[in-house]
C-alpha cells in the first residue's frame, strides 16, 4: 500500500531529535502567554530554556509533551505531530521524552530503587532500576529512602526514574531551583553525565552559572515568542 503523504515534516528530523513549534498561540482566559511563536529546537546536547518568571517556559514544556494544547499552531516532537495526538499515542512519545516537573517527585516510604521502578514495575526485577541508578552514580543508594538522603540525590533518583523509560531526551523544569549549591552541583553534573551518555537534555533554568558551564544551546522565551534560539556562546 502506498503511504499517504504527510504534511511537511520538520527538516531537522534527520539530524536528531527536535522540538518544533509552528505559529503557537496559548491563552489562559484573557491572558495571552505565547503568541505566534515559531521555533525549531534541536534536542541534542544540553539546551537551557530561559526567560522571565511567568514568560511561558513551563507552558512551552507542557505543550511539547501534549499536556497542554495550543489555541493555534502546531507542535512536533521527534517529527511527530503532538497537539492532535490522542492520549494513548502520547504515552509512548512521553517515554521518549519524559518531563520532570519541579519539586519533590519521590515517595518517602519507598526505597530509591522502588521509586525508580514506579516508572515501570518490571524494572524492579530485571535489573533496570539498579542500572538506571548506577547511570546517575547512585549504585550505593538503591536501598536508601528519600528522607535518608540529600536533595541532590533525590533529584538524581528522579532522573534515574525517567531513564528507566529508555528516553532519547529528558525535559526538566527547574531541576536545581531550591537546592543548595552542593546539591545543585550534583544535579548539574548528572545532567552532563547523561548528556555524555548520548541523551538530549532540555531544562528550564534560572541558573546562569550552570548555563555558562553546561549549555550547548539556549532558547529564550521573551515577549510571548522566542527571543533567542542558538548556540550558548552567542547568548548574551
Ligand atoms: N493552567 C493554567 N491556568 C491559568 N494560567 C496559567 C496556567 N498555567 C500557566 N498559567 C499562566 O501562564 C503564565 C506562564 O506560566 P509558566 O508557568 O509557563 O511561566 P514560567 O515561565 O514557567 O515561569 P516561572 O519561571 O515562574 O516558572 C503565567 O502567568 C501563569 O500564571
Ligand atoms: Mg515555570
Amino acid at each position: 500500500m502506498v503511504q499517504a503523504l504527510t504534511p511537511a515534516q520538520p527538516s531537522a528530523q534527520l539530524g536528531g531529535p527536535t522540538l518544533e513549534l509552528r505559529g503557537i498561540t496559548k491563552r489562559f482566559g484573557a491572558a495571552t502567554i505565547l503568541e505566534g511563536l515559531s521555533v525549531e529546537i534541536p534536542l541534542t546536547g544540553i539546551t537551557f530554556i530561559v526567560g522571565a518568571s511567568g514568560s511561558g517556559k513551563s507552558v512551552l514544556c507542557r505543550l511539547a509533551v501534549g499536556l497542554l494544547k495550543p489555541d493555534a499552531g502546531e507542535v512536533f516532537l521527534f517529527g511527530q505531530r503532538v497537539d492532535t495526538l490522542p492520549e494513548r499515542k502520547l504515552q509512548p512519545l512521553r517515554a521518549r521524552a519524559p518531563y520532570l516537573v519541579q519539586g519533590p517527585a519521590l515517595l518517602d516510604w519507598l526505597t530509591l530503587k522502588a521509586n525508580v521502578a514506579l516508572a515501570d514495575p518490571t524494572a524492579k526485577h530485571d535489573g533496570r532500576a539498579e542500572a538506571a541508578l548506577e547511570r546517575v552514580g547512585l549504585a550505593d543508594f538503591v536501598d536508601r529512602k528519600p528522607p535518608e538522603v540529600g536533595p541532590g540525590i533525590r533529584k538524581r533518583a528522579a532522573i534515574a526514574r525517567a531513564l528507566v523509560l529508555k528516553p532519547e531526551v529528558l525535559l526538566l523544569d527547574e531541576p536545581t531551583t531550591g537546592l543548595d549549591r552542593e546539591a545543585a552541583g550534583q544535579v548539574n553534573d548528572t545532567l552532563a553525565l547523561v548528556r555524555d551518555q548520548g541523551l538530549g537534555v532540555a531544562l528550564v533554568s534560572h541558573d546562569y552559572d550552570a548555563l555558562r558551564k553546561l549549555a550547548d544551546r539556549v532558547v529564550q522565551v521573551k515577549d510571548h515568542r522566542i527571543g533567542y534560539c542558538g548556540p550558548a556562546k552567542g547568548f548574551a
